[in-house]
């Protein structure tokens, strides 16, 4: 009994590691500095993982016109993504320092969430540089280039993005027990899995769904409800990180998100 109500304290992330589904989504805990910014090599990647990477990254992008959002668009043209070779992760930092002001650091794989949440509040986002094998190029349940840079980089070059992302890592360091579970959940249902209403209709900016074949074509489909962006709502939202998403939430601007979460996590004391 006890058992499974400690268990309701955990993250579906920490339930699924919990679980022993897969070693690679047990967080590491980082036993020294990372590398960052201008520190950052770039990897001797066999031209295998470019041929991923290019494989990935035509394969998605057919899919984004007409679902990713203006934004993540922009994003993606001012980081100069392109299908050719795997993106050098001192470059892309260098895009986000003029823009934003944020900095990348190259960090080994799933990490523990008080150094994630630390390198947020610090505007340095954590991303890996290797890439999936070739046998899973549908679907990984753990952390790889693709999705960090293909699903997330690209809206860390908006300022309202970013400065909503700098504040969770401030509010998720503050927070304990259900409070950080209740972060991890609106996490999950943003950054991850968010959707936003552009002026010409519901479009993506998670990185959840941007960087998966699968989501990208279901996301936007009459099987998804779609609920109004509410932090009090989203956080009660139960979710399972193995299926396709039924329920998502919707915001309506990047402003509506930063100015959202501000007032929320300062109305409960964790900002
Ligand atoms: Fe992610």
């Amino acid at each position: 009994m006890k058992e499974d109500r400690d268990k309701k304290k955990l993250s579906a992330y920490e339930k699924a590691a919990d679980e022993g589904i897969d070693p690679r989504c047990i967080p590491q805990k980082l036993d020294g500095p990372v590398p960052v910014h201008d520190e950052i090599v770039y990897p001797d990647y066999p031209e295998s993982d470019h041929e991923i990477w290019k494989f990935l990254y035509n394969r998605q992008m057919e899919f984004l016109p007409g679902r990713a959002c203006d934004e993540y668009i922009e994003g993606a043209y001012k980081l100069n993504l392109s299908a050719d070779r795997i993106p050098y992760l001192r470059d892309l930092s260098h895009v986000f320092l003029e823009n934003t002001g944020w900095k990348v650091a190259r960090v080994p794989g799933l990490i523990h969430v008080q150094d994630f949440f630390g390198m947020l509040r610090n505007k340095i986002f954590p991303s890996t540089d290797y890439i999936r094998g070739k046998e899973e190029l549908d679907y990984t349940p753990a952390p790889d280039l693709f999705h960090d840079i293909f699903g997330h980089m690209p809206l860390l070059t908006n300022k309202s993005f970013a400065s909503f992302y700098r504040m969770f890592g401030e509010a998720a360091m503050n927070a304990k027990g259900d409070d950080r579970i209740k972060l991890e959940t609106l996490h999950w249902f943003t950054v991850e899995f968010g959707l936003i209403r552009n002026t010409d209709g519901m479009r993506i900016y998670g990185a959840g769904i941007l960087s998966s074949l699968n989501e990208v074509q279901h996301a936007l489909s009459d099987e998804v409800e779609v609920i109004d962006f509410d932090p009090e709502r989203i956080v009660t939202q139960e979710y399972d990180v193995w299926h396709l998403q039924p329920i998502l939430f919707a915001i309506d601007s990047f402003e509506q998100l930063e100015t959202g979460f501000y007032e929320w996590t300062k109305k409960i004391g964790l900002l």
